[in-house]
């Protein structure tokens, strides 16, 4: 419970984080609604006492604090309250998340609930699903937006190869693109079947995108010894990972080498292979590669919306083979 002195203190600080996100509300959706981006960052953390992220999907609000915690603390629904109050958002379409941090990553995709609602969103001249309350990631990374649509740029004509490719969205660009044909690769079921509607509703056949349920480097051997190719391919894994039985196998800083090794097995010569981590102080080790280009393309990926002085949303390189 919060004591009197509590109360107030927060009231005051949800009045300040409310005005922050209405001036950037103002600011960004003429912008986004001409291009048609229905999703879009209002605040990311950037008063000191208010760690939390605002965003906004098609007149939702999530509300996600950054701490590692297990339940939602007292101060976030005062947040939410106010921010919704300032952008008259109805209580019914705030939602409020502990964002579990750092490396808890066996845990960052369970469930926080079960409602199974997904609302459709748009993201130029995309349609995806997402579900705002039941996980701690609804489904669309929109810090991505630039990179999908570069990946569409780069796609005619190409194999694609989506690793990690959780609800398919970069699937969805490349295919659009002209991709000759595009390979989804999740060990998630649930992201997998995510993934297929993303597809149907953006009328993308199933043949020749098809979707394979696969630990990344078992899918890397497989192909490898079919002899299977590719000339583009997005990797961008989770900061660790862990097996069925919660042994942690892969972590990014320490096995990124290792898992590019297994990438350029499979892709010919080229071939571009477009890299990424949210792993903050990630540094990339390129010894031994020989990569005919190798650049960090960070500054260009990340979109206006997330660009904040106190971190780095995600970092990307572009690999040419
Ligand atoms: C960071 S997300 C990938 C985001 C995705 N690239 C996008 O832009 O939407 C993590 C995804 O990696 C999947 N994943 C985690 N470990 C994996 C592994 N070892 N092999 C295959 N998929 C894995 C999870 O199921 C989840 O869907």
């Amino acid at each position: 419970m919060l004591d009197g002195r509590q109360q107030e203190r927060f009231e005051r600080q949800g009045e300040m984080l409310a005005n922050r996100v209405k001036k950037r509300f103002k600011h960004l959706h003429k912008r986004f609604a001409r291009e048609d981006i229905d999703v879009f960052r209002l605040y990311d953390g950037d008063i000191p006492e208010i760690r939390a992220a605002v965003d906004w999907y098609a007149g939702h609000l999530v509300v996600a604090e950054y701490v590692r915690r297990q339940s939602v603390p007292e101060w976030l629904p005062i947040m939410g309250a106010a921010v919704a109050r300032g952008l008259a958002v109805p209580a019914d379409k705030v939602h409020l998340k502990n964002r579990q941090t750092g490396k808890q990553d066996g845990k960052r995709y369970e469930r926080l609930a079960r409602t199974d609602q997904k609302i459709a969103v748009k993201e130029r001249d995309f349609t995806f699903q997402v579900n705002l309350n039941d996980y701690v990631d609804t489904g669309l990374f929109s810090d991505h937006r630039n990179t999908r649509q570069m990946v569409r740029d780069m796609a005619a004509g190409r194999d694609f190869l989506n690793l990690y490719c959780y609800t398919g969205t970069f699937s969805c660009y490349a295919a659009r693109g002209g991709a000759r044909t595009t390979v989804s690769v999740d060990r998630s079921r649930t992201a997998l079947d995510w993934a297929r509607q993303n597809m149907g509703l953006n009328a993308i056949p199933e043949e020749g995108h098809p979707l394979v349920q696969s630990g990344t480097l078992a899918y890397l051997e497989d192909a490898r010894a079919a002899g299977r190719t590719f000339d583009l391919a997005v990797v961008d894994p989770p900061s660790y990972s862990s097996d069925r039985a919660g042994n942690r196998d892969f972590d990014i800083a320490r096995d990124h080498p290792r898992l590019l090794a297994a990438v350029l097995q499979v892709m010919r010569p080229g071939g571009t292979l477009i890299f990424s981590t949210n792993h903050q102080g990630f540094e990339l080790r390129l010894e031994g590669f020989a990569f005919s280009q190798a650049a960090e393309i960070t500054a260009r990926t990340i979109p206006e919306d997330y660009r904040c002085k106190h971190k780095t949303i995600h970092r990307c390189w572009r690999l040419e083979i």
